[in-house]
């Protein structure tokens, strides 16, 4: 039997979780795949800090030197989250000859074609399975089940947070700030809570999907990012009138012209689609790729034992050879286009506040046609001081074609423009552009 020994960065939610699982399965582990484990040392911040009974036996200390500097320790598992010190660590441990497996999104997302260059270099193994949707295997997937395939579009609700404050806020007809504290006291939403309902947590986890599926780096700055907080009861009952689901939706897709156009942003889909279904705290990512068609992955993005559960899966693949090191990532960088405006294609759900006169959606009107855009669906309120709700269902209308008609509304006088959410684009949809 082949023995492992192990240092661990943390020993917090998922430290733990490890940990528990390494330990309740150690007999099987021995039994199915022919190795042992040992943690024989953790890192922690705070030495004092009361820890789980089961991990309170763990050689503990405050010293990265106590696992970077032990000739003696195989892997390192990294989770402390963070970028700085994490990266110092990673690079560190990588340098030293040993295999680092993480679940930090943030780092990888920016700097992990370099640091799997890096272990490249020292001929040991870099696994990040849990940094992208915590419990769903998706990386793995990506980079061995699919990849004979051609990858079209990922769609992805990737942020349990806003999954949930959303889930809420149509179930039990919350507003967004009461489903935002309720989030908080069930410890789902952190006290500032930005990363989550901006959609910057989830375009971490997009930009390393699209390394995978498409073999491209993206920056924050190439994703279009629309956070969750401006949607309204009233919102999502039009949406839902008229059909639609609202999610925080992280969507990579490549046009038939190969431009490739990422998005984290609400989005209306058809209450039959699949992701219309993924509640509360859940994730799930949708793929539509060449020869495969459509598969969703569904389950836990977050939890002590579900990304435990990934963080362990890649040590089993590093150990047992199951998955080799360079080949996690199977796609070569490639130099596919990011879209432009008149690229960026989808049908929209536009709501404006217009002024109670005759005429004045005609006028709405006008302005949409002046950019050759047709409405799929117009309703319009009961006016209320004056002014009346209009909610417009566009067909499909690239960025370029819109964009001017904004800018004509923003100066009409009678007419302002409240918000916009596109629709899913369906693969079958884009290939017509
Ligand atoms: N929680 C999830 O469900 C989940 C899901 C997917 C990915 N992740 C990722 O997994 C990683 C860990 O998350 P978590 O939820 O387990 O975090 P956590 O519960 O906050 O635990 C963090 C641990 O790191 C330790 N730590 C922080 N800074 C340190 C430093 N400078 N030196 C040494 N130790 C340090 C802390 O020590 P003390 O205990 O002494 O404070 C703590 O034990 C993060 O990258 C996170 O994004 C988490």
């Amino acid at each position: 039997m082949k023995s492992y020994r192990i240092g661990i960065f943390g020993l917090g939610t998922v430290a733990t979780g490890v940990v528990k699982i390494l330990r309740e399965q150690a007999k099987t582990y021995a039994k199915r795949f022919n190795v042992a484990f040992e943690v024989v040392q953790v890192v922690v911040r705070d030495t004092e800090k009361l820890r789980d009974p089961k991990t309170q036996d763990l050689p503990i200390s405050d010293d990265p030197k106590s696992i970077l500097e032990n000739p003696h320790i195989d892997i390192v598992i990294e989770l402390i989250g963070g970028v700085k010190i994490a990266k110092h660590i990673i690079e560190q441990a990588l340098k030293a000859g040993k295999h680092v497996i993480t679940a930090n999104k943030d780092l990888i997302a920016a700097d992990g074609r370099r640091l799997a260059k890096l272990a490249e270099e020292n001929q040991v193994g870099l696994y990040y399975e849990a940094a992208v949707a915590g419990g769903i295997p998706i990386l793995r997937a990506l980079s061995t089940s699919l990849s004979p395939d051609e990858i079209q579009q990922i769609n992805g609700i990737m942020n349990g947070t806003s999954n949930f404050i959303l889930t809420q806020m149509r179930q039990h007809k919350l507003s967004y700030e009461d489903a935002l504290k309720l989030a908080q006291d069930k410890g789902f939403a952190e006290a500032d809570p930005t990363n989550d309902v901006q959609g910057i947590d989830a375009a971490y986890k997009l930009r390393i999907l699209t390394d995978f599926a498409f073999g491209k780096q993206v920056s924050q700055n190439d994703i279009q990012m629309t956070g969750i907080s401006t949607i309204t009861q009233t919102d999502l009952k039009d949406v839902s009138d008229l059909g639609y689901e609202i999610k925080l939706l992280a969507t990579v897709s490549k046009s038939a012209a190969n431009k490739l156009q990422l998005s984290v942003a609400p989005t209306l889909m058809p209450k039959d689609h699949p992701l219309a279904s993924v509640q509360n705290e859940n994730n799930a990512i949708f793929v539509n790729s060449r020869y495969s068609g459509g598969l969703m992955f569904y389950g836990p993005g977050a939890g002590e034992y579900a990304t435990a559960n990934s963080v362990v899966a890649d040590l089993l693949a590093l150990v047992t050879g199951s998955a080799a090191p360079a080949k996690f990532n199977t796609h070569p960088s490639s130099s596919l286009a990011l879209a432009g405006p008149k690229d960026r294609i989808a049908s929209r759900y536009m709501v404006f506040k217009v002024a109670d006169r005759p005429g004045i959606i005609h006028k709405l009107s006008a302005f949409f046609l002046m950019s050759n855009i047709n409405f799929r669906n117009i309703r319009q309120y009961d006016p209320v001081d004056d002014s009346t709700r209009v909610v417009i269902i566009t067909y499909p209308a690239s960025d370029a074609q819109l964009n001017p008609v904004k800018t004509t509304i923003r100066q009409a006088r009678g007419v302002s423009f409240i918000h916009e959410y596109k629709l899913l684009v369906e693969p079958k949809e884009n290939s017509h552009d």
